[in-house]
């Protein structure tokens, strides 16, 4: 089946830990176009694991709406889900997690098992999908007896099993080398392309982001910035410019903490204080000014 649109609106996801609250997504919002594949990237705990699985149906949302073609994912009750994660949505993870006892074939031919798939029928198709992913050949290998990108491209195999028409990937490479990474996400490009397939990338790599057409970046549960390839090298490296400016900013403000205490418990003399306090002023004011040159308001 060709891609569906996805529309997802002020989508909120708070996890509670007893009395503790963490705010995964703060109403975050955007479109995929059927057919398309955009990436999504931000740093680590930004929300982006949280934001595909309630995609995918694997976590319910605090509030807001996902609708994926038709389906409005975020009013499924749990049989709905079930149906929807079978037939719907296809995931792949970013730890290689194929079955490790069954082969290539066998782990590719689950997800249909499940649906209830004759299994004249599946063997046909175990057969195109193997192709599709270039590995005709390594049908009777178990996952070990495969290198990591291999066990990936079965996965990409086994979410495309029961031809769901949206594919979402979690950090797909990972857990690869820059080389199979590279052969990873050409695989999914080429699934797209031919296919037709709506794929959402997930992944905090910019060269593998920049396969998409657009690029996403999420922080801190929303989005922040729409990207294009071509950007989206020179905007990362600005990115962690820009943390490392800030991480400094927070060190010097302990530091005239740290100072002031020092100087009301007597550690430092009045001209000690007056001096040091000023050159860390300094420091920080020159550190203010270079963000904002870089576009940030402090
Ligand atoms: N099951 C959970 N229980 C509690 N907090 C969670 C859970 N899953 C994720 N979080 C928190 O939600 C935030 C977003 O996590 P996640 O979506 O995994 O981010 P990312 O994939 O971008 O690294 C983080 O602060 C994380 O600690
Ligand atoms: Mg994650």
């Amino acid at each position: 089946m060709k891609g569906l649109d996805i529309k997802i609106r002020d989508l909120v996801k708070v996890y509670r830990l007893g009395k503790i609250e963490v705010q995964a997504l703060r109403g975050l919002s955007m479109e995929v176009k059927a057919g398309e594949l955009i990436s999504i990237i931000g740093p680590s705990g930004s929300g982006k694991t949280t934001l595909l699985n309630i995609v995918g149906g694997l976590d319910q949302a605090t509030a807001g709406k996902v609708q994926v073609g038709e389906t409005e994912v975020t009013a499924l009750l749990t049989p709905q889900l079930v149906d929807y994660r079978r037939k719907i949505v296809g995931h792949i993870f970013q730890t290689l997690n194929l079955i490790p006892t069954l082969t290539a074939a066998e782990n590719i031919e689950l997800p249909m098992i499940a649906l209830g798939v004759p299994r004249s029928k599946r063997a046909e198709r175990i057969r195109e999908l193997l192709e599709i992913v270039g590995l005709t050949d390594r049908a009777h290998h178990k996952p070990e007896e495969l290198s990591g990108g291999e066990q990936q491209r079965v996965a990409i195999a086994a979410a495309m099993a029961n031809d769901a028409p949206v594919l979402l990937a979690d950090e797909p490479t990972g857990e690869l080398d820059t080389v199979n990474a590279k052969i990873v996400v050409d695989y999914l490009v080429k699934v797209n392309r031919e296919l037709g397939k709506t794929i959402i990338m997930v992944t905090h790599d910019p060269s593998v982001a920049r396969a998409a057409n657009r690029i996403l970046r999420i922080e801190d549960g929303v989005i922040k910035m729409a990207l294009t390839p071509s950007e989206v090298i020179v905007e990362e490296k600005a990115v962690s410019y820009i943390d490392q400016l800030r991480a400094r900013i927070k060190e010097i403000n302990a530091q005239l903490h740290q100072l002031d205490e020092d100087f009301k418990a007597g550690k430092v003399t009045g001209d000690e204080y007056v001096q040091k306090r000023q050159s860390l002023k300094q420091i920080m004011d020159s550190l203010k000014e270079e963000l904002h040159r870089m576009g940030v308001v402090t």
